[in-house]
């Protein structure tokens, strides 16, 4: 084995080659460059896809978080109650308009730790910021009920999340996205559905914030009277982008399943070492993980890391140091446990949906040679 590669974007790119330059050819030759039919298109195949009224292509997950915020009607003075294990477009969101984020512990599936929840709350909170992380869903109906109970708004950063899914007390499935006022996904290139470059886009079923976030995307005008009804940004999603984005997007319940398999796959292979930890739960009835990554945690991580990359096995590390420990961030007397053994401990693995078995196995191999099983 050669080498295992973390992420392959350019495997994805040669099994689509002719359909992606077709797209390209016909885009550029209709000079359909902005916000035109491969948009909506693009939009109204997430919406259905998600479950919500509307989804709203912008320029990055990042874009889709602040202008959630900011249509959501959170400002100066706001707090807004987020994780402290993220990566950091989540807590810069209420930064860009004005809020502070109030930062909590996560548990040991790396998701919020809702038993955190109420005693962050303040007179100023003004919204909850789950991140649906590594594409798993947190426990979305506590959160719900704790941000009923309180008025509060409840804004998705499902950036990792697009496809995961979570039951309700009712026994309803739900996608993330789908649950809270907003949600806000990443098309970044290495995420479960990768664009070429930067993009995003914002799910929501409230007519309100749908129509703010439209116009702030586009400069605050309106396409309909041609006003400017709101100091807005250039955050729009490319045409050609989205009509990209859709040739994958008919692949995407395909990939999900694929990254699954493989899940179980390193499961298989590695459930009985002992000393280091699975992304697996046994809640397989109530949560459909669609393993954006496949974080393992070990206390010998940096050294697993070495000889893994000796053997020709990429890896990344999210994240080695907590965000609140970052330069923007200091001082402060933030301390969270959890956030900070977890940056010591854990080590994503390879995972994309064309990884072979082979490949697979031969990870599996190298971390039971590590651990000497
Ligand atoms: C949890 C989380 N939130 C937000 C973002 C920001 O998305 P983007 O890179 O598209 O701006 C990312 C992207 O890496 C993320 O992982």
């Amino acid at each position: 084995m050669n080498k295992v590669r973390f992420v392959n974007p350019q495997l994805q790119y040669q099994n689509f080659k002719t359909e992606i330059l077709a797209k390209v050819d016909d885009v550029f030759s209709r000079g359909d460059l902005i916000m035109r039919k491969d948009l909506t298109d693009f939009e109204d195949a997430v919406a259905k896809f998600v479950g919500v009224k509307y989804a709203i292509g912008v320029n990055s997950g990042t874009d889709a978080l602040s202008l959630a915020m900011e249509a959501c009607g959170i400002g100066q003075g706001d707090e807004v109650i987020t994780v402290g294990h993220t990566f950091m477009a989540s807590i810069s969101a209420p930064y860009h308009v004005g809020a502070k984020a109030v930062l909590i512990d996560v548990g040991a599936d790396y998701d919020m730790n809702v038993a955190q929840i109420e005693a962050a709350i303040t007179p100023n909170t003004k919204a909850i910021e789950p991140v649906q992380l590594n594409g798993r869903m947190c426990n979305m109906q506590a959160i719900m009920d704790i941000a009923k109970k309180h008025n509060l708004i409840v804004i998705e950063d499902a950036a990792q999340a697009l496809g995961s899914k979570v039951k309700m007390a009712d026994g309803t499935w739900k996608m993330a996205g789908s649950i809270g006022d907003a949600g806000c996904f990443s098309m970044y290139p290495f995420k479960v559905l990768g664009g070429f470059g930067d993009a995003g886009i914002l799910t929501t079923n409230n007519d309100e914030i749908a129509h703010k976030v439209k116009l702030l995307r586009f400069n605050g005008e309106s396409r309909e009277d041609r006003k400017f009804y709101y100091h807005g940004y250039t955050a729009l999603l490319d045409n050609l982008q989205a009509a990209l984005l859709s040739i994958k997007f008919k692949h995407l319940p395909k990939w999900l399943e694929r990254r699954r398999e493989i899940a179980n796959r390193y499961l298989n292979g590695m459930k009985d070492i002992a000393g280091l930890a699975l992304p697996h739960y046994g809640d397989d009835d109530t949560h459909y993980d669609i393993y954006q990554n496949y974080v393992i945690r070990t206390p010998k991580r940096d050294e697993l890391v070495a000889f893994l990359n000796t053997n020709g096995v990429e890896t990344m590390i999210s994240w080695d140091t907590p965000m609140y420990h970052q330069p923007v961030m200091m001082p402060n007397s933030i301390s969270l446990p959890e956030t900070e053994a977890i940056c010591k401990e854990v080590i994503s693995l390879p995972m994309f949906p064309e990884l072979t078995d082979e490949e697979v196995d031969y990870v599996i191999a190298k971390v039971r040679e590590f651990f000497h099983v």
